[in-house]
């Protein structure tokens, strides 16, 4: 894929409430006649590829689903997180059909992961049409992305404080860390839901791909987005977050100097190395 104009890349703020929240949400982010086209298309069947396929290999023509990734403001967020080259790792068109008896389990996708907590994976999320409250939408927990589980083992937790039901109009498009704790929730209309999942790999180091003009203005405080509390953090494991989001913004930025609080310069500090 080629680059997209810079205009269309994310801004520091964005990229930091990324790093914090591990998602962001675009309202009604694609026009209603491509969400028309792609609910068409779900209904045809979607060909899906395999995984480590490069992206721009997915999806040709004629696809509205290609047309919807290959816009440019969906490039500029695929850009400013995995690259502009990323692989395809698998898709998904969820169903929730009315009135089902059982809502999905919280849980993480495709977790067994062994890394350190750097670089990600992104997914994104796009619903077509649609999705009030009482059709369930998808249920994501705020700040949960740097708490490695196994897939479903934290299926009994079924609230969470804090926690964000993707209640939304059609065309609104989420991007999740690959880390994120979240669930289809019951659908209580008559109506089908659908919601259409992508997950991509990068193929470059995660440094300062997004827009990075903004990145030493004032009013981009990453102290303060990295040090937001979530509801359900309590101080101890609050902290343990906030580590972990310096520690990715570490990464993301190549500044190992960046700290919220001097938490992480603290415990890094190991006198007995300058005398080894
Ligand atoms: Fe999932």
């Amino acid at each position: 894929m080629s680059t997209v104009d810079k205009k269309y890349l994310l801004t520091t703020r964005q990229m930091a409430t990324f790093v914090a929240q591990g998602f962001l949400r675009f309202d009604e982010f694609i026009p209603d006649d491509l969400n028309r086209a792609i609910l068409a298309e779900f209904d045809a069947g979607v060909p899906s590829h395999a995984a480590g396929t490069p992206l721009s290999n997915c999806y040709p023509e004629p696809s509205a689903l290609g047309h919807m990734l290959r816009r440019p403001e969906v490039q500029g967020i695929i850009q400013s997180l995995v690259g502009p080259d990323p692989l395809f790792d698998h898709h998904a068109i969820h169903i929730r059909q009315p009135r089902e008896a059982t809502a999905q389990g919280m849980h993480g996708d495709a977790i067994i992961d062994t890394r350190a907590l750097r670089d990600f994976d992104i997914q994104f999320m796009y619903f077509p049409h649609d999705v009030p409250l009482e059709m369930g939408g998808t249920l994501v927990a705020p700040g949960s992305h740097f708490r490695r589980i196994n897939e479903m083992d934290i299926a009994r937790y079924q609230n969470l404080l804090g926690q964000v039901p993707v209640v939304c109009k059609a065309g609104t498009l989420l991007v999740l860390h690959h880390g994120i704790w979240h669930c289809g929730r019951r659908n209580q209309t008559d109506r089908v839901r659908y919601m259409y999942k992508i997950r991509l790999n990068p193929t470059v180091r995660q440094l300062r791909l997004w827009n990075t003009e903004d990145l030493n203005d004032p009013d981009n405080n990453a102290q303060n987005i990295l040090g937001h509390q979530e509801p359900w953090f309590e101080d101890a494991t609050g902290r343990l977050e906030i580590v972990n989001r310096i520690k990715l913004w570490r990464f993301l930025t190549g500044d190992n100097r960046f700290d919220v609080s001097y938490w992480l310069t603290r415990v890094e500090n190991m006198p007995e190395k300058a005398t080894d």
